[in-house]
Order: structure tokens, then C-alpha cells, then sequence
């Protein structure tokens, strides 16, 4: 029986379905194995779900059009499923301008941090925003994220570090999520760091991570994820441990904010505890990506937040991925260390200074970043049962979406299978 689809996209000049069990049809010089490549395609839609996506030549075999089945002619362009962005702390208040000027001047983040501004003094804005005032600003963003093709986000808390607060980010994610047709994921943060008022408690802190905070975010079903800022001037191997380890105990699954400013050994902890993904990892080794590529951890590259923190230390994609680990890019995005919502800019970021090929940089934005988040069953393939996330690029060739950097390529973004940009 055929089954009659609500929506059919035509005349897609470049499918990329990113299936993994499609062979791709690559030369050497610039293999698209992994993309799922197919040529001269089309894409049905059914009740929010692909149905069908393959050559345009055999949907009439599956899908029957109805009266009501909408046609878009994708005029030959590129075809994707929409981006995911799986790492961003997206809600937050005020902003850090001046201490971007200051880090002009020769100040660290680390230094910023110490002296008590960097993420503090977002705590201090946030802490103080009505949920309304947050909910507002996180519905413009989500805007910005859409209009550049990106149609699930991951979000992380941790401008809190009270309860209170932490919670209050969460049911803003909470709210965003009902409110945005962008698909969100919440993760507790409130291990990000010591708050002042705990500076000479770090222990005390800790125990209202564990005792209140994942108790409570977990009860109130408000977080998938736990993450920890596993750094010097953050939380330390010993603290990080014990908080993953109490998020899985009440079903939290383990996230990671790993090995980026200095070298902390946490990709063992979170290899061993299952993590669902290390992320940062500029000071990842080659032990560490060999104990990561065994795993079903992704591994999450960052290159904004090098980027913007004026360092030059990318993290060693090219070694990582020659192990064989899963790769997923994100923007960070977040006030401190990287203010950009431009998802498709880290791609490019991600090919010049982690050294990934651009059909590898296409999955970590896709098939990685949905495994990233735990969405690999839902979205980050054009696949039959995944959600119609689609994104249509203004261009007639993929490579386009990361050589030509800067612009936003969007020609249309389908989230679920209706039309949310174009
Ligand atoms: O991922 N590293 C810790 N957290 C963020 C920065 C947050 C901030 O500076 O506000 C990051 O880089
Ligand atoms: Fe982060």
C-alpha cells in the first residue's frame, strides 16, 4: 500500500540523508562516504516523519500524492537534515562586552574569572531576571539558531549556582521549549563553578549540587543531561566524579565540559561512566582518544570558544577522528567564550583549525550532534521515522555550506515537516 504524504520536497539536486548505512557515491580526492549522498533526489513527508528520501525516479513506488500534498520545488539546491547544536548555554542575562575589551587588553578568562567577573557576573544578571525577561531573550535567539538552519539545540543551566536559579533556567528552558518550534534538550549545569558566597566551602557547594540541585532538577523531570566544568578555576577530578555520579543515580546522563584550558584527565571518567559526550577537549591526548574511540562517547568540538578566547590551541580533531572517535561540532554559544550562534561558521572553523574534512564537519553538525544529545533515533538523518528537520542550502553543491564562510546558505528550514523559514 502507498502511503500519501503531506509534504513532498522535489527537484533536490544533492540529497544529503547522512544514513549511515548508505555507501555515498564520493570520488577520493573529497569522499562523501557517510553523507548518504544521492543525486537528482526527493523527500516525502508524512504526519511530521520522513517517509520516504531517495531518488526522485522511485518515490512513486511508496508515496502516493493526494490533493492536499504540498510540493516544493527545491530548484536543484542541497538538501540536509536540519542542524543540531549540541552544546550551548543558551539562556542567560546581560551581557560580557566589556570583558571582551578586556581581554583585548591582555586579560585571561581565566584571569577575568578569578578576579570575579567572566561567569559571575552573568550569575549576577541572571539570578536577578525575572523568568519572562529570560524567556524573552532565549525566544530571539532560538530565532537566530533557526534562521541559520539549526533546528534541534541542546541547553545547558549553570548561571544559577543556587537552586533557586538553576532550576528557574531550566523551566525557562522548559517554556522555550513549548513556546519555539526549535527542539529543546535541558541539561543541569550547576556544577559551572563555585559561586563567591561558597569560595571558602567548595565541599559545601558540592553537596548542593548533588543533595538539592539533581535531586530536585530530576524529580521535576527539567533535565536529560549533568555536566560539570571539569578545569582549574572550576570543578576538580574528585568533585566531577562524585556529581556524575550522583546525576545517573537519579537518571541524569553524564555530559562533560572537558580538557579545555588545561589538562584535567577527565576523558577516562567520563569514558568509564558512560558519558554521552566530552566536550572542548583542546588538551585531549592521543591515550584519551584511543580510550574515547572504544566508547560510544562523542566527542564535541568546540572551535568558537578557542576562537574567541584568542587562543590558538584548537583541539586536535584531525588526531581524534583518526582514531576513529564520533565527532560532533557545536557553537558553545554563551557570553563568555563564544557569542555567535552561527553554527555553520564553526563548520568552517572546525575544517581550517581541527582539521576535519568537510564531510566530516557535516555529520558532526547532523548524525553526531543528534547522538550527542540522544537523539539519534529522532532527528540528524533524512531517514524513514526520523522527523522531517530539513534544511534547503542556497547552493547546488554541499561543499559550499563550509567553504563559503560568513553568509547564512539558507533557502528554506522545515521543522517537523512544516515550512519555518524561508
Ligand atoms: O563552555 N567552559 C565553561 N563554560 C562556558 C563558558 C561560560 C561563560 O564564560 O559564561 C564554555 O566555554
Ligand atoms: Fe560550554
Amino acid at each position: 500500500m502507498k502511503e500519501k504524504a503531506d509534504l513532498i520536497i522535489e527537484n533536490i539536486g544533492q540529497l544529503l540523508s547522512m544514513d549511515p548505512t548508505s555507501e555515498g557515491t564520493g570520488d577520493a580526492a573529497d569522499p562523501v562516504a557517510g553523507l548518504g549522498v544521492i543525486l537528482d533526489a526527493a523527500v516525502a513527508v508524512r504526519a511530521e516523519q520522513i517517509i520516504f528520501a531517495g531518488k526522485a525516479a522511485d518515490l512513486s513506488g511508496p508515496v502516493a500524492l493526494t490533493a492536499e500534498t504540498k510540493v516544493i520545488d527545491a530548484g536543484g539546491r542541497v538538501v540536509l537534515p536540519g542542524l543540531i547544536d549540541c552544546h550551548t548555554h543558551l539562556v542567560f542575562a546581560g551581557n560580557r562586552a566589556n570583558e571582551f575589551s578586556k581581554r583585548i587588553s591582555g586579560a585571561s578568562y581565566e584571569e577575568i574569572l578569578a578576579a570575579g567577573g567572566g561567569i559571575n557576573s552573568t550569575v549576577a544578571a541572571t539570578r536577578q531576571a525575572p523568568e519572562d525577561t529570560l524567556v524573552a531573550l532565549g525566544l530571539q535567539r532560538l530565532d537566530g539558531f533557526l534562521s541559520l538552519g539549526v533546528t534541534t539545540v541542546e541547553v545547558k543551566s549553570g548561571y544559577g549556582l543556587q537552586t533557586e536559579t538553576e532550576l528557574k533556567m531550566l523551566r525557562v528552558v522548559k517554556e522555550l521549549n513549548r513556546r519555539h518550534i526549535v527542539d529543546l534538550v535541558p541539561t543541569l549545569l550547576g556544577a559551572h563553578v563555585i559561586p563567591r558566597e561558597y569560595r571558602n566551602k567548595r565541599a559545601a557547594y558540592v553537596d548542593l549540587v548533588v543533595e538539592e540541585m539533581i535531586p530536585q532538577a530530576a524529580g521535576e523531570d527539567l533535565a536529560v543531561f549533568c555536566d560539570v566544568f571539569c578545569e582549574q578555576g572550576a570543578f576538580t577530578l574528585k568533585e566531577t566524579r562524585k556529581i556524575l555520579e550522583a546525576g545517573l543515580e537519579h537518571g541524569l546522563l553524564p555530559k562533560l565540559h572537558s580538557e579545555q584550558l588545561s589538562r584535567s584527565g577527565s576523558i577516562g571518567l567520563a569514558v568509564e561512566l558512560g558519558a554521552t559526550s566530552v566536550d572542548h577537549l583542546e588538551n585531549a591526548t592521543k591515550e584519551d582518544a584511543q580510550k574515547l574511540a572504544g566508547s560510544g562517547t562523542v566527542a564535541v568540538l568546540l572551535p568558537g570558544a578557542t576562537y574567541f578566547l584568542g587562543r590558538t590551541d584548537f583541539a586536535p580533531g584531525r588526531m581524534l577522528s583518526d582514531a576513529g572517535c564520533a565527532m560532533a561540532v557545536s557553537t558553545d554559544f554563551n557570553p563568555g567564550s563564544c557569542m555567535s550562534e552561527n553554527l555553520p561558521l564553526m563548520l568552517n572553523m572546525a575544517c581550517l583549525y581541527n582539521r576535519l574534512y568537510p564531510r566530516e564537519v557535516l555529520l558532526g553538525a547532523t548524525r553526531w550532534a543528534a547522538q550527542a544529545v540522544g537523539l539519534q533515533d529522532r532527528t540528524g538523518t533524512l531517514t524513514p521515522g526520523n522527523l522531517a528537520d530539513v534544511l534547503v542550502l542556497n547552493t547546488r553543491d554541499y561543499r559550499d555550506f563550509v567553504y563559503h564562510f560568513g553568509v547564512n546558505m539558507t533557502h528554506m528550514v522545515f521543522k517537523r515537516g512544516k515550512l519555518v523559514r524561508s
